[in-house]
C-alpha cells in the first residue's frame, strides 16, 4: 500500500475484513470476480487475493473497487454500516399489516427491476412496505399520507413505544369478540383520541387490521375508520418473531419514517438515490375501485402531480420507479419512460367483483436491461 489507505487498513486483522467486504459486498449484486475484474480491469486472481486478505490493494485499486461496486470510497471503509448490512441481511422481515394495493403479489416482477445498486431508498406510498421489507435497505427514507399506519411503523422504531404497543395488542387479542372490535372501532370517534399515546393508536391499528373484514383500510369521509368486523372468533394480531425483526430494522439511525405527502418525502432525493412509488391506482373506467386510504382521494390530478415530481427527479438524476394500473391515462403520461406490462391478482377490493386479473405497469426512468438485484 502507498497511500492513505495503508493507514486505515495497515492492519493484518482489519485487511482480512476489508476483503471479506469487497467478497460481501460483490456475493451480494451477484457478481462474479470475473465480472468484477472485467468492471475494474483488475486481474480475477488478484482479486481473489484481495478478498482473502492476501495482499494489500493500493488506493488505485480501492476507488477502482469502489467505482465498480457502487460504493463510496467512505462507505467502503465505514465498518460499521456493512456491518449492519450483514446483520440486517440474515434477518426475515414481512408487512405487519395487510395493505390494499400491496405489492406481496408482484414482488417477484418489481425485484427484476431494482437497479443493480443506488444509495438512500425512498418509499414514499409505503403501505405495508412489502419493497421495503425485501429489500432491507440500511439507508432509507419511507412516508405515506395516513398517519395511523405511520404511527405503527415509529412504534417499532421506539423501545419504549415498541414494548407498550405489544402489550397492548395482547390485550386487545386477548378480549377479542364482536362487541369488542366495534368499541374499539370507534374509538376515533371519541374527542380525546388524537391525544392517545402513540403506542394505543397503533396498537388499535394492527388489531383492527388483522380484524376486520379483509384486512382493509378504509376511512370515511370524516376520517372515520369505517371496515365492519371479519367474524373472527380468534384473532393473532402479535407475531412475535416478525415483530422483533421489524424493530430491529426500523431502528436503525439510518432509516426515517415521515408522515408527508409524496412530493415532500422525496424532495431530499439526489443524484444516485433510488425512488419507489406505488400510488393509489389510477381508476379502470369499467371497474370498482380502491382509492380511499386517507380522507383524500387520489384522482387524475393527483397522479398528474406525481408524474411532474417523478419528471423532476429524473432530471436530478435519481433513479425513478413507480407501479399503477395499466391505463391509457397513465400509459401517456410517462410516455418517454421505459414501460412494462405484468399481470397482477388482486385480492383487496371493496366489491368482490373488483378482483381478479388485472393489467398493472412498472415504469422506469433506467435501463433494466443487464439487471441483477442488489438491495443497496
Ligand atoms: C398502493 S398503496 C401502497 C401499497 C404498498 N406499496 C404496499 O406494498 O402495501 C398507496 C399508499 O399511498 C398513501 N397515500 C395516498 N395519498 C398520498 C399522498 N398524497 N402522499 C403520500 N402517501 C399517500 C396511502 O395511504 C397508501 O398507503
Amino acid at each position: 500500500m502507498h497511500s492513505r489507505v495503508i493507514m486505515i487498513v495497515g492492519d493484518k486483522m482489519i485487511l482480512n475484513t476489508f476483503g471479506e467486504r469487497i467478497k460481501y459486498l460483490r456475493e451480494k449484486q451477484n457478481l462474479p470476480q470475473a465480472k468484477l475484474a472485467q468492471a475494474t480491469g483488475i486481474v480475477r486472481e488478484q482479486i481473489s487475493r484481495i478478498e482473502n486478505g492476501q495482499i494489500n490493494p493500493t488506493l488505485d485499486t480501492v476507488f477502482k473497487l469502489s467505482e465498480a461496486l457502487n460504493i463510496t470510497m467512505t462507505e467502503l471503509f465505514d465498518y460499521d454500516v456493512i456491518g449492519k448490512k450483514q446483520e440486517i441481511s440474515k434477518i426475515a422481515l414481512k408487512p405487519f399489516v395487510k395493505w390494499a394495493g400491496g405489492k406481496t403479489q408482484i414482488i417477484q416482477e418489481i425485484l427484476k427491476l431494482i437497479p443493480n445498486s443506488y444509495s438512500t431508498y425512498f418509499e414514499p406510498f409505503l403501505g405495508g412496505g412489502a419493497l421495503l421489507f425485501q429489500l432491507k435497505p440500511i439507508k432509507a427514507i419511507v412516508s405515506d399520507y395516513n398517519l395511523e399506519l405511520i404511527t405503527a411503523y415509529r412504534c417499532f422504531k421506539d423501545d419504549k413505544d415498541y414494548r407498550l404497543m405489544i402489550d397492548e395488542i395482547l390485550y386487545h387479542q386477548k378480549n377479542h369478540n364482536e362487541e369488542y372490535y366495534y368499541q374499539v372501532r370507534e374509538m376515533d370517534r371519541e374527542p380525546g383520541f388524537h391525544d392517545l399515546p402513540n403506542y394505543k393508536r397503533a396498537a388499535r391499528m394492527i388489531y383492527l387490521n388483522k380484524s376486520c373484514f379483509n384486512g382493509l383500510y378504509r376511512v370515511n369521509s370524516k376520517g372515520y375508520f369505517n371496515v365492519p368486523s371479519g367474524k373472527y372468533v380468534s384473532v393473532n394480531a402479535y407475531d412475535e418473531s416478525l415483530y422483533n425483526n421489524l424493530s430491529t430494522y426500523l431502528s436503525l439511525e439510518t432509516i426515517s419514517i415521515l408522515n408527508a405527502d409524496f412530493e415532500e418525502a422525496v424532495s431530499s432525493a439526489t443524484k444516485g438515490d433510488f425512488v419507489y412509488f406505488d400510488p393509489p391506482y389510477d381508476t379502470f373506467e369499467d371497474k370498482n375501485n380502491f382509492t380511499t386510504y386517507t380522507k383524500n382521494v387520489f384522482g387524475k390530478e393527483e397522479q398528474r402531480r406525481l408524474s411532474s415530481v417523478f419528471k423532476d427527479l429524473d432530471n436530478r438524476g435519481v433513479k425513478v420507479m413507480l407501479s399503477n394500473h395499466n391505463t391509457d391515462f397513465i400509459r401517456e403520461l410517462y410516455s418517454q419512460f421505459n414501460i412494462r406490462v405484468i399481470n397482477a391478482r388482486r385480492s383487496i377490493n371493496s366489491l368482490s367483483s373488483g378482483r381478479g386479473n388485472v393489467e398493472e405497469v412498472i415504469i422506469t426512468n433506467y435501463s433494466t436491461d443487464n439487471n441483477h438485484v442488489d438491495n443497496n
